[in-house]
């Protein structure tokens, strides 16, 4: 049986990957923060256990890590946190805060269990970043710098870790109808404006991410490596289609 350890799995989409993977036959260590929402996500999850966490510390992760009992075949690192307001207004705490949860928070992970994974020789590592990586959203402070770093992470990790039998690859997922963003698209009004400028024609769901990670997990990516795979539908790629001519 498989083994993963997916963090930030309390909600959201780190919820959708664990439930995932569970019935596709791995045995799942969900990581949160929020110990009530994991302890209650995973009681739905089979062959899951409710890892508690924080992704900044690493005491807390190495506990939870052996709590897991194994070094796991694969580790998601999807936990992170968008904290909106513009620059201008931006404190350096809350800046602070963001690079440290989605960037920082994803090598202190990386660099734990990998050490586990470099002795046995094989491993795959999935980090979680987001088009706002390479097209900056307004007003989200350090959330486009981190994701960017952690794109870069990931191949920085492929060509210093390929050689220990380890793959390294990361998402970017779009416009998703869940977790952090469920908020914003409860208005049908944001709803029909973002989900049609999508050329697929629809927003994305916490499955079209949980499938990417098991595709990239799969033998099927067993030469995918470094590699950034965008989940968005088209819609980073649609700058030009959108602009007005006249
Ligand atoms: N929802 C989207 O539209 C979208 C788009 C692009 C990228 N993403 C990325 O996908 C990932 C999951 O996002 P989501 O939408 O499911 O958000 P979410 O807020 O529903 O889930 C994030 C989870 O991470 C946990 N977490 C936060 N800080 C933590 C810490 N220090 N240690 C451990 N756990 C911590 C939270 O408790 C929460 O359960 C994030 O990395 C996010 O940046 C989301």
């Amino acid at each position: 049986m498989k083994s993963a350890i997916v963090t930030g799995s309390g909600a959201g989409i780190g919820e959708s990957i664990s439930k995932k993977l569970s019935e596709n036959g791995y045995r799942v260590g969900m990581l949160d923060l929020n110990e009530d929402n994991v302890v209650n996500a995973s009681k739905k999850i089979e062959n899951s256990t409710p890892l508690f966490g924080d992704v900044t510390k690493e005491d807390s992760i190495s506990r939870a890590f052996e709590k897991f009992g194994e070094t796991p075949d694969l580790l998601v690192n999807n936990a992170g946190l968008v904290l909106f307001n513009p620059l201008e207004e931006h404190s350096i705490a809350d800046f602070s805060k963001s690079l440290n949860i989605n960037l920082l928070g994803s090598f202190i992970t990386s660099r734990i269990l990998s050490e586990g994974m470099i002795k046995r020789g094989s491993g795959s590592i999935i980090n979680m970043s987001s088009i706002n990586g390479i097209n900056p959203g307004p007003g989200t402070g350090a959330y486009p710098a981190a994701k960017a770093g952690i794109i870069s992470m990931t191949q920085q990790m492929a060509i210093e870790w390929g050689k220990f039998g380890l793959r390294i690859n990361c998402i970017s997922p779009g416009f998703i109808d869940a977790g952090m963003s469920k908020p914003i698209y409860a208005d049908p009004k944001v709803r029909k404006l973002r989900g049609g400028a999508v050329p697929s024609g629809r927003l994305g769901e916490a499955d079209d991410i949980a499938n990417a990670v098991l595709f990239l997990d799969s033998e099927n990516a067993s030469y995918v490596n470094g590699h950034n795979l965008v989940v968005d539908g088209g819609v980073s790629n649609s700058v030009i289609a959108q602009l007005p001519r006249e």
